[in-house]
């Protein structure tokens, strides 16, 4: 693979606004440097990108305390419409720096430079759509069951909110849970993923230039585990909002459980994608090409299994590894590049994993299988036939470009068999049967639902899980609900004049 050591510094030097490549903590309205750093990987290169400021329990409990102090004068200070506002400068910053934000992205992620810049649009989109949902928290007035009374409801910020975001969308993670946040009236302490923290800290920045009071949000970079968790443990703390790993997301939920925290957990999927024999198959295969490989398999509603239909499993084969032989893996930054590295070794070991308890139990390799470790962390895009349900690949999150193949005979099959797992995160079937539409879109124990598209990730969608995939909806009309109390006003005795 090609790889250079001095790739990312040319990148970072050509960046329009230098300013936005930073490595310090961001605790109570200063940049903090702190003398312990750790260091953050290219994947492309498996070279040091950078060393950012380390974080230990005592800064954010300072982030914490910095952060609660401000967020009722904020909230008291601030109309709804205020609150839009800011967020609408602040989409309107990250735009105008979507060309460098998208190139740290893709330095600190791998993902090529076309999907870092989809995914810096895709991050302002939440900013977008929360600035309009700010001025529409509406609350209710309900008819009362006794008399002289007046009965309503109010939202109002939950408090301060611990924000924990993962490597894979480094930006537009954290404008999920960021803009509600700060359209409920919350003030937010972030800890960044440790692999990919420049994009945080990058829109951060931005945050800041556009007018929020900077203690409103406070960045606290680590790899200590034990001082992240102060997020779950600090009385302070009203809300969590984790995306990323099950046992992870198990662990900050009884953490938060001692304080009772508002908890909203986005975790691991193991998505199906099922084709029918009455499937449009190009149809299919372009959604396949989308929903596996986008961001090198590296999201959490990746297909993770394909289900085809026995009459259309050789056609879907051949062409899914048509359009897998044609990617070009390479380098984020390289123009060339359709498909970029994984985040680091151990994503490539799993893949690897996957395919050698598959083959050994007899599926076939039929395109890819190659991983190219020491220059970048490459693993081979790579399509598997004669897959089983029994198979290590079939049963985790790969997390990686592999498409494992399963055939099925008929419909009430297929559907056991995408529901045996305990994630319930996303899922997919292409057909062209109105009637097979509605009702394997019912039967299917996820979250999100995809039918006859690969595309379900949007502002306005709600975006969520359920069984061991999480709780709580993100984006859309439901995600600021995650970060407000609902208070009942109940007023009574109106009618009494004296
Ligand atoms: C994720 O992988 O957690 C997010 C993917 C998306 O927003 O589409």
């Amino acid at each position: 693979m090609p790889s250079n050591e001095n790739y990312h510094k040319n990148a970072i030097s050509k960046l329009n606004n230098g300013g936005l490549f930073i490595q310090d903590a961001f605790i109570d309205g200063n940049w903090v440097p702190k003398s312990l750093k750790f260091e953050v990987y290219e994947p492309s290169t498996a070279t040091v990108l950078g060393s950012v400021a380390s974080c230990d329990v005592n800064d954010f409990r300072q982030a914490i305390q910095s952060a609660s102090s401000a967020q009722s004068k904020f909230f008291e200070s601030t109309t709804a419409v205020g609150r839009g506002a800011l967020l609408k400068r602040w989409h309107d910053l990250i735009m105008a720096n979507k060309d460098d934000l998208a190139t740290i992205l893709s330095l600190e992620n791998g993902k090529t430079l076309s999907e870092a810049s989809g995914e810096v649009g895709y991050a302002a989109s939440f900013i977008a759509w929360f600035a309009e949902e700010a001025t529409r928290s509406y609350g209710v007035t309900i008819p009362s069951s006794s008399p002289n009374t007046s009965l309503m409801t109010i939202h109002e910020p939950v408090g301060v909110c611990g924000i924990i975001t993962p490597w894979n969308f480094p930006a537009a993670m954290i404008t999920r849970k960021v803009a509600p946040a700060l359209a409920a009236g919350c003030s937010v302490v972030i800890k960044p993923p440790s692999e990919t923290p420049f994009s945080c800290l990058a829109l951060t920045k931005l945050a800041v230039d556009a007018g929020l009071p900077p203690a409103i949000i406070q960045v606290c970079p680590t790899k200590d585990r034990a001082a992240a968790t102060e997020l779950a443990k600090d009385p302070l703390v009203k809300k969590i909002s984790f995306t990323g790993s099950t046992n992870v997301g198990k662990m900050l939920a009884k953490l938060s459980a001692e304080t009772l925290k508002k908890v909203s957990l986005e975790l691991g999927g193991n998505a199906p994608f099922i084709v029918f024999n009455d499937a449009d198959v190009d149809l299919a295969v372009e959604g396949a090409m989308f929903c596996k490989f986008r961001c090198s398999g590296q999201t959490c509603v990746c297909a993770n299994r394909f289900y085809v239909q026995s009459g259309i499993s050789k056609s879907f084969t051949e062409k899914l590894v048509e359009k897998v032989r044609a990617l070009q893996l390479g380098p984020g930054l390289d123009p060339k590049t359709t498909q970029g590295p994984l985040v680091n070794k151990a994503a490539v070991n799993k893949v690897r994993e996957h395919i050698t308890d598959a083959t050994s139990k007899g599926a076939k390799i039929e395109y890819g299988d190659t991983a190219y470790g020491s220059d970048g962390f490459f693993h081979q895009p790579t399509v598997l036939s004669g897959v089983r349900q029994d198979m290590q690949v079939a049963k985790e999150e790969t997390f990686g470009p592999l498409a494992p193949i399963i055939v099925f005979e008929d419909e009430e099959e297929a559907i056991r068999l995408a529901n045996d797992t305990e994630f319930g995160l996303a899922g997919y079937f292409y057909s062209k049967d109105v009637s097979r539409v509605m009702r394997v879109a019912q039967k299917l124990q996820v979250g999100m639902v995809g039918a006859n598209t690969g595309k379900i990730s949007a502002a306005e969608a709600p975006f969520g899980g359920i069984k061991e995939s999480g709780y709580g909806k993100e984006g859309s009309l439901y995600g600021l609900r995650e970060y407000q109390i609902t208070k009942s006003i109940t007023i009574g005795n109106i009618n009494s004049t004296t």
